[in-house]
This record gives C-alpha cells, structure tokens and sequence, in this order.
C-alpha cells in the first residue's frame, strides 16, 4: 500500500523541524513541508535542504508576498480592521493564506493530512484549522504541540539530537516571535507578567522614540479606491510600499503597541507588537475616509470595522460574512482616491494635508469668513423640529410636577 502524505507547515524552527521527524515515524508516511514567505526575514535560504535532512521526501517554499499585500492586507486595510480597537493582526491575516498554501499543495500532491505546529491554546491553531477544514473538508488535520510527549524545549533538543535532526542549538529564547511584512508579535518569557513594561531587546524593529531622530520626516501616500498605490510620489510596488513603511517608521519609533487581548479560547494574554507600515497606513487610510465618507456611512463602517476585526481575529475569512462585508467594505472604497501627508516624529504621527478629488470638505460651508455660503437661517427651523421630543418631554414633566402641588 503506498505511503500516506502529509504536508507539514514548516519554518524549520525546533518545532517544526521534531515534527517532520516525529510525524514521519508516528504515521510512517511521507512528509511534504511548506513553507510560505509572508515577509519574515527568517532565513529561507538553505531551508529546503534542511527540511530534507531531517527526513521530508519534499521541501515546498512559496513566495507568497504580493499576494498577502494584494489579497490579504489591503482587505485588512480597506476594512479598517484593529482589534479590540488596536491591533493591526499581522499574525492573524497571514494563517488563513498559509492555511490556503497547505491545502493547494496538498491537492496538488495527493495528500491525506496536513499538519501544523500551533499549540493548544493559541488562536493560530483555530486559523489554520477552521480555515483547512473550510477550503478542503476532506483533507485530515494533525496538530503534534497538542498531543507529542515532549513537555519541555529540552526534551525536544534531546529528540533531534538523538536522531540526528539538523538544528541550531541556541540558548533558550527569550521570546516567541512571529513576523511578516504587516508586523511583528512578541510574546512570552518576562513579557508573561503584565506588570514588567517590555525590556527594550523585546523590540526587534523599531527604534526606542526616545533615540529616534531627532529631525522628523514626512511622506505622503496615495490611495485609489482606498489601496496605496503609491509612496512619496515614487514607490508603487505593495510590497516594497510596505516594506519602506516599516524601515522610516521603525527608525521614528512609530508603530509601537503593549496589549492585553482576549483570545478565541477564552484566555486573557499580553503581547508586544510592532507595526510601523501598519499603523501608518491605518492612519493615512483613516483620515481619507474623513475628508471623504458621508456621515452616515463613516459612522457606520466603524461597526463594520470592529465586526471585520473579530472575524478575522477568530479565524472567520473564508466565510460568507466576512465576504460580505468585504462587499459593503469595497462599496465604501469606490471614491477613497487621494493623498495624505504625514510627519513621522519620535513615535508620534502627525496629518500635514489630506486631498481628494472627491473630498467632501467645502470650504464655502465650513468658513468662519464673509465667504461663508451656509444658511444660518436653515438651521433654526431644524433646531425646532430635531429638539422636539426632548421639549415636549420636558413641557409634560413640569406639567405633571405643577399638578401634584396643587
Ligand atoms: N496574539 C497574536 C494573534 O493571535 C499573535 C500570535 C502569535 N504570536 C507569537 N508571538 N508567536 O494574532
């Protein structure tokens, strides 16, 4: 009977590298792994080779990076999705294309299962999973974090030793860190207790905004249909947007986040986050909205920003809701074209100038000047009807309080 395949989500860390060897001997079976660039500077070089010395018949790598941006990020973007108001979720929008990459490669080799190294109280497990389960419900999932025998990262590095898996012997990390070109997460080690403020090494790519510059710098993004399209008048390329975003907001300091989240499972945890390109473009893309969105409809994409977020947090892409409001999302979009300038200073970011051919900003209305073209008189009449029911309240109330004196 031939061998059953797995394909193995695979960063050629310990725990992936222990899993191809514990899978491979567990299910005797074939061990295919994936790995998929989201813009993590981990070294991807020499990873496939590795992958096959520690026992996969085949080593997949995938530059996934344009269409994270294109796909993933500007969907991310468009829908003004933060977390619990704050966090721009690089983590949670890159698993479901990972989950997406598992599957494709999976049917494109024949496999039974795929299999992941998220432990069992993470959300990242529940991403993979619901997203896997989703896009190919026939295909098997194995987790080894939840159910291997290794309780420790020592005894971990004692299994690869003993069998002879190629690893970096490092001294204990002092943190987990996962990373792509939306932004980095930081947790564990003395970040645990949520009365130690971060030490700076738990930063891994923005300057400390007390030694950043201290010249600011500006720059300008431009949107179409509420995408950047292009930086300073001169990059156009996403992934080159994103990643210059990073580099001159990381050197300011900018970007910067120390959270407390509640988790899909229920727990309360502390992370350290940095999202520079992030936070930028979050708050560029936020004032266009301003100048451009008509009241009712700014006002109520903030209920469908918070709904995004948590869809997409819990791991609910490839559901018809969140594809549904991704369809309010774009319709909110189709006039978001403009410029918006920014100075970048010691952490802060400040709005120099907003445009937009469709800005709905009318000076002639706003102006304090003898220009002034609103209708003062309009607004008494408004003011006598919208304040109606409070003083027809107000004029029973006092009614009902004369009669009871008398
Ligand atoms: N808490 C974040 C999320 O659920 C990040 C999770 C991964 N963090 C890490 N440091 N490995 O999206």
């Amino acid at each position: 009977m031939a061998k059953k395949k797995i394909v193995v989500a695979y960063s050629g860390g310990l725990d992936t590298s222990v899993m191809v060897k514990w899978l491979n001997d567990k299910f005797d079976a074939e061990i295919i792994t994936a790995t998929g660039n989201l813009g993590q500077r981990a070294e991807l070089e020499g990873l496939e080779e590795k992958a096959i010395k520690t026992g996969a018949v085949k080593a997949v790598i995938k530059d996934l990076r344009h269409e994270f941006v294109t796909e993933y990020i500007w969907k991310a973007l468009k829908a003004g999705a933060l977390y619990e108001g704050e966090y721009p979720m690089a983590t949670a929008i890159g698993r479901p294309l990972l989950a997406k990459m598992l599957v494709d490669i999976a049917n494109a080799e024949g496999a039974d299962y795929v299999a992941h190294g998220c432990t069992g109280k993470g959300n990242d497990q529940v991403r993979f999973e619901v997203g896997v389960q989703t896009l190919a419900p026939s295909l098997g999932i194995i987790a080894p974090l939840r159910e291997w025998e290794f309780k420790s990262r020592e005894e971990e590095i004692d299994y690869a030793v003993e069998n002879k898996i190629p690893i970096k012997i490092t001294k204990a990390k002092p943190y987990s860190i996962d990373e792509n070109l939306w932004g980095i997460a930081v947790e564990c080690g003395v970040l645990e207790d949520p009365t130690n403020a971060p030490p700076d090494d738990a930063y891994q790519i923005t300057t400390d905004p007390k030694l950043s510059p201290n010249k600011p710098e500006t720059i300008t993004i431009s949107f179409e249909k509420g995408i950047p399209v292009c930086l300073n008048n001169s990059i156009t390329d996403p992934v080159e947007i994103l990643e210059k975003l990073n580099e001159i907001g990381g050197k300011h300091g900018i970007g910067r986040l120390d959270l407390i989240e509640n988790r899909v499972v229920g727990i309360k945890s502390r992370e350290v986050y940095e999202a520079p390109a992030a936070t930028i473009l979050h708050k560029a893309h936020h004032e266009l909205e301003k100048l451009i969105l008509d009241k009712e409809t700014f006002r109520f994409k903030q209920n469908v920003s918070d709904k995004v977020a948590n869809l997409i947090y819990d791991g609910l892409w490839f559901t018809p809701l969140f594809n549904s409001l991704m369809a309010f999302v774009d319709a909110t979009q189709q006039n978001l074209t403009g410029d918006v300038t920014i100075e970048l200073f010691k952490g802060n970011m400040t709005t120099l100038s907003r445009s937009s051919a469709y800005s709905l900003y009318s000076k002639e209305l706003a102006t304090y000047t003898e220009d002034d073209k609103f209708d003062h008189k309009a607004s008494e009449g408004f003011m006598k009807i919208y304040g109606l029911p409070y003083k027809t309240m107000t004029q029973l109330y006092s009614a009902t309080q004369v009669k009871e004196v008398a």
